[in-house]
């Protein structure tokens, strides 16, 4: 595996591969790496003929200094975790080569990035929508894979590849979890081992609620039902608990279509988002 920071040398390896009439795979990250991420790495390993993994922890989708300062930065124990993969590149981008000085160009998606993490995170779409067009363009990459873990982003990704007109073909892969139901997160490692218990009540919700609105109740209902119970386990606050379609996350009121259930909450101080799909009827 070559590590690379420089996006010309980068294109020379992509070029190289383009002559030889080879498919190149991306799985974009901000390192930090965990299962959920490497199972994104394994599902581009069988696609494609090369794999290039990033890491870039990228200031502009963050919404405060501290957010940004406290992101894990574990270059050398990532490499180490991706060594098993067989993957080619690791490209870790210098700063300068994702945003040089004087750049002014923002991908701004409308639609699917409001309200749920757009409205709780303001601009934080504007900075993801943006470095992964980066990403995808630098890498010439024909298939990118994202988690449905970030269900929101996901969204937005597959819509400013299409609105873009990017040969890149997008691939959500499901939400790696920890035995407990617990959704993969890099910020698990910063609940206190009280918290961590208590967090498995967010997929445990979302499933309850799920059976509840499957077998009939109404959504409203449902969802103060799911709230209270949030509550009840100490979550310290909810950013969001609410029934989107699916794939266009319009909110509903009503489970009539194709939707999926999504929350974020504080525990413990720390932000967790979670989703899942309601069973197809
Ligand atoms: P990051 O949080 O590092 O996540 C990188 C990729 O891993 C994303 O596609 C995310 O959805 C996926 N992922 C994270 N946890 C997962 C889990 N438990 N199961 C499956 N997939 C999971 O998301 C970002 O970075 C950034 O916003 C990025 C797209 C790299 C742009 O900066």
């Amino acid at each position: 595996m070559k590590l690379i920071r420089r996006k010309s040398d980068l294109r020379a390896m992509t070029e190289a591969w383009r002559r030889a009439g080879q498919t190149i795979a991306v799985v974009p990250t901000m390192g930090a790496l965990h299962a959920g991420h490497l199972s994104l790495v394994e599902a581009a390993g069988a696609r494609a003929d090369h794999v290039i993994v990033t890491i870039f922890v990228n200031p502009r989708q963050f919404n405060s200094p501290e957010d940004l300062a406290k992101y894990p930065r574990t270059e050398d124990s990532d490499a180490r975790k991706l060594a098993p993969y067989g993957i080619d590149l690791l490209y870790v981008p210098a700063p300068e080569e994702i945003y040089p000085e004087g750049f002014a160009t923002t991908v701004s998606v409308t639609g699917v990035s409001e309200g749920l993490c757009g409205g709780a995170r303001p601009g934080h779409f504007d900075g993801v929508a943006t470095v992964v067009t980066k990403l995808l363009l630098q890498t010439d990459a024909d298939f990118a894979f994202f988690g449905e873990k970030d269900y929101q982003q996901l969204q937005v990704v597959r819509r400013l590849a299409c609105d873009l007109d990017l040969k890149t073909r997008i691939v959500g892969c499901p939400t790696v979890r920890e035995t407990d139901g617990l959704a993969m997160s890099s910020r698990n490692a910063r609940l206190e081992a009280a918290a961590r218990a208590r967090a498995r009540i967010l997929p445990r919700t979302l499933e309850a609620t799920i059976d509840a609105i499957t077998r009939g109740t109404p959504v409203p209902q449902a969802l103060d039902a799911a709230r209270a119970a949030l509550q009840e386990a100490q979550v310290e606050a909810i950013d969001y608990l609410e029934l989107r379609s699916d794939p266009d996350l319009r909110p509903l009121d009503r489970a009539d279509e194709p939707a999926r259930l999504f929350v974020a909450a504080w525990l413990d101080g720390v932000r967790l988002i979670d989703n899942m799909a309601l069973a197809p009827h």
